[in-house]
């Protein structure tokens, strides 16, 4: 247990929840999740599928309509041929970080994984004994992977490569021409791809960012990670899938039925609802994150000391504070304390993490303005630093 990892975001909420039961008035930008309700339609096939009495165990697969419908939309979007036998539904999309590197990593193999990253891939592979090999994300790269670093990094111990794309902290994406590239340097390798595509609906270019499985050779080496929770704004539903070789389906059969048994049949009839009714509420979702990203980014890169890049993808702005002078921890608990402004150190992200600010736009666009004024009050703190 002392090598496992947790998620600060969790862990300032309730700092910052602690401040406000303290009468503090406290703008939250720390916790990944979209502000929005489940669109309607989706929680009436809840409802209607607890009165139709789906209250009972399912298939630890999930059931069939379900993965139908996800390799129906899986194969549409990432183009390629996906089988239901090829999809596990788990409860929310860590199991597919979870579940997968149980299965597979071993002490003496080496992960690749991005750095800055969610802190949930670097936990699991310190918890399993396997050997973390951070892949640094730089800005001047819109925090995509640097090709040239990556072969350095590829070992004959290399077991997996993380890939997340569009990204959690930083909102970068992976361009296609640099996955071709990726997928060039493993196909002929004995790795395995962990491909965390929770963010592929929440992007802002004209094209859809695309996935590794759908290069030539690469399906039946790449583990996809989808769910509902960011899409649909269904992250306390806790659902989610992954796409997968069919001798991994097994595997991840097996942890699922000592742990979790299946997941909750209702809210799958829900996923069927989802994932086969008007998507236009997607749409909206992320026209309007596109609206707070413009205005977040606009307001920090107003701020003395603040470098803001604006993310192709994800709900995170990720600001390189280093100009300010002051440490991103102490910048997050700064922001917290004194401007009641609740965001996340970029060292939360791994290493190569410092020295950013991590904050979510899953919020309104007023309380984002004022997110940024009230920084903008307190930055006389760093104001004769950024200067110099
Ligand atoms: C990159 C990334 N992968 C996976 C997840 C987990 O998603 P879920 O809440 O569906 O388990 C998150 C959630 O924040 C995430 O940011």
């Amino acid at each position: 247990m002392s090598r496992i990892g947790v998620e600060s975001a969790f862990d300032v909420l309730v700092k910052a929840r602690a401040l406000e039961a303290q009468g503090r008035s406290i703008i939250h930008l720390e916790i990944g999740e979209p502000d929005f309700p489940t669109p309607a339609h989706i929680v009436a096939a809840a409802k209607q599928a607890l009165d139709d009495g789906w209250t009972h165990y399912g298939p630890t697969q999930g059931l069939p309509e379900l993965r139908e419908a996800i390799a129906e939309a899986v194969s549409r979007t990432r183009g390629i041929r996906v089988g239901p036998e090829l999809v596990s539904v788990v409860p929310g999309g860590k199991p597919i970080i979870f579940f997968p590197m149980l299965a597979l990593l071993e002490p003496g193999d080496e992960v690749i994984y991005p750095n800055p990253g969610f802190p949930i891939y670097e936990s699991m592979i310190r918890f399993l004994g396997a050997t973390p090999v951070p892949m640094p994300l730089e800005e001047r790269r819109g925090f995509s992977f640097d090709l040239d670093l990556l072969r350095d990094r590829l070992s004959p111990r290399t077991k997996m490569v993380v890939l997340n794309s569009p990204q959690n902290p930083t909102g970068g994406a992976i361009p296609r021409q640099d996955l071709a590239a990726i997928a060039e340097m493993l196909r002929d390798r004995d790795v395995i791809v962990l491909s965390d595509e929770i963010y592929s609906r929440i992007h802002y270019g004209e094209e859809p960012p695309a996935s590794i499985a759908s290069f030539p050779g690469m399906q039946e080496k790449t583990i996809i990670l989808d769910g509902f929770s960011k899409t649909y704004a269904m992250t306390g539903w806790r659902m989610g899938y992954g796409v997968m070789p069919a001798w991994l389906v097994e595997a991840v059969n097996k942890l699922m039925v000592n742990s979790a048994s299946c997941t909750a049949t209702f809210t799958q009839r829900a996923g069927i609802a989802a994932l086969t009714g008007p998507q236009d509420c997607v749409d909206r979702m992320v026209a309007e994150f596109r609206r707070r990203r413009d205005a977040i980014c606009a307001g920090l890169n107003r701020i003395p000391g603040f470098r803001c890049a604006v993310p192709g993808g994800a709900f995170y702005a990720f600001a390189n504070i280093t100009g300010t002078g002051m440490s991103s921890k102490d910048m997050a608990d700064f922001l917290l304390n004194e401007a009641g402004v609740s965001c996340l150190d970029g060292g939360c992200f791994g290493e190569y993490g410092q020295g950013y600010i991590r904050f979510s736009y899953a919020n309104s666009l007023a309380n984002l303005e004022e997110a940024v004024s009230r920084i903008r009050k307190v930055a006389h703190r760093w104001e004769a630093v950024a200067a110099r």
